[in-house]
């Protein structure tokens, strides 16, 4: 790989490395659209829709996320130190909506699809952070309206966050790494594409080749607690010799 000290780094995250931490998964075969329909909990219809049915399922994954067993990982914290040590700009852009990136120490990171735990009002847009469950007599604390509240997430049908930042970013990095994602779900699924328009070398890791695997021009396969430890291993070695 021909990335030198001081290069940028972009690296993209799904719902793979969060697995081992014991987080699902949404499209392996245990995985979570195996159990819930995502028109009904993942896009504003079904919110509309059925607004308790929707509570009840971020309620509960917020609730899964609070369980002390459920901790960041070694590819997480692997990502923190390449953060750390590498001379250079490494930005963390995850699919993901728990705060296991956090909880590693990355600190130059978005979360595209928003965050579990923060909520935003209906009635100002304001973000707030929010552990509890939330319900639809829970009161807007702008505004003291019951039902004011809606996960901070981005359902199917709506637009990520944060995508001029990402584009920007895309455009200077020199080395694009997908991590554990299936590449099924756009923007974040073209990535690479727009990384590798502006010169980035593309790496793959995953425990499978994804759907979009043969737009990467090197490829990683196994659980990422063992091939992302690995690879940072591989970049920062380039920084001590
Ligand atoms: N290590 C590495 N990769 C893994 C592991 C593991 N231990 N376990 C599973 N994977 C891989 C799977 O092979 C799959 O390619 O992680 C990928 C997970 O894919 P998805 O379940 O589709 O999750 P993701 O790509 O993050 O989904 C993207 O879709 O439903 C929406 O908003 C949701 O952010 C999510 C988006």
């Amino acid at each position: 790989m021909q990335i030198k000290p001081g290069d940028r780094i972009v690296i993209l995250t799904g719902a793979g490395i969060s697995k081992e931490s014991g987080l699902d998964t949404f499209r392996d075969p245990d995985g979570i659209w195996a159990r819930h329909s995502l028109e009904e909990v993942a896009t504003p219809a079904g919110f509309a829709r059925n607004p308790e049915l929707v509570h009840a399922f971020y309620n509960a994954r917020r609730r899964a996320l609070a369980d002390p067993d459920i901790q960041p990982n070694t590819a997480h914290l692997a990502l923190a130190e390449l953060e750390d040590k590498w001379p250079g700009e490494v930005l963390v852009v995850t699919q993901n909506i728990d705060d296991l990136h956090e909880r590693a120490g990355s600190r130059n990171l978005i979360h595209m699809h928003g965050e579990l735990l923060k909520v935003r009002s209906l009635h100002t847009h304001r973000v707030l952070e929010w552990r509890e469950d939330l319900t639809v007599e829970t009161p807007c604390p702008d505004t003291g309206q019951p039902g004011g509240l809606r996960p901070h997430v981005v359902w199917f049908g709506e637009i990520p966050l944060e995508m001029e930042r990402i584009g920007e970013a895309l455009e200077r990095c020199a080395l694009f790494v997908s991590i554990g994602t299936s590449g099924h779900v756009y923007p974040a699924a073209g990535f690479v594409r727009e990384a590798r328009l502006f010169g980035a070398q593309s790496v793959e890791l995953n425990l499978e080749p994804s759907e979009g695997s043969d737009l990467f021009e090197r490829h990683q396969h196994g659980p990422a607690t063992e091939i992302v430890p690995a690879f940072v291993g591989e970049l920062l070695a380039q920084v001590s010799s």
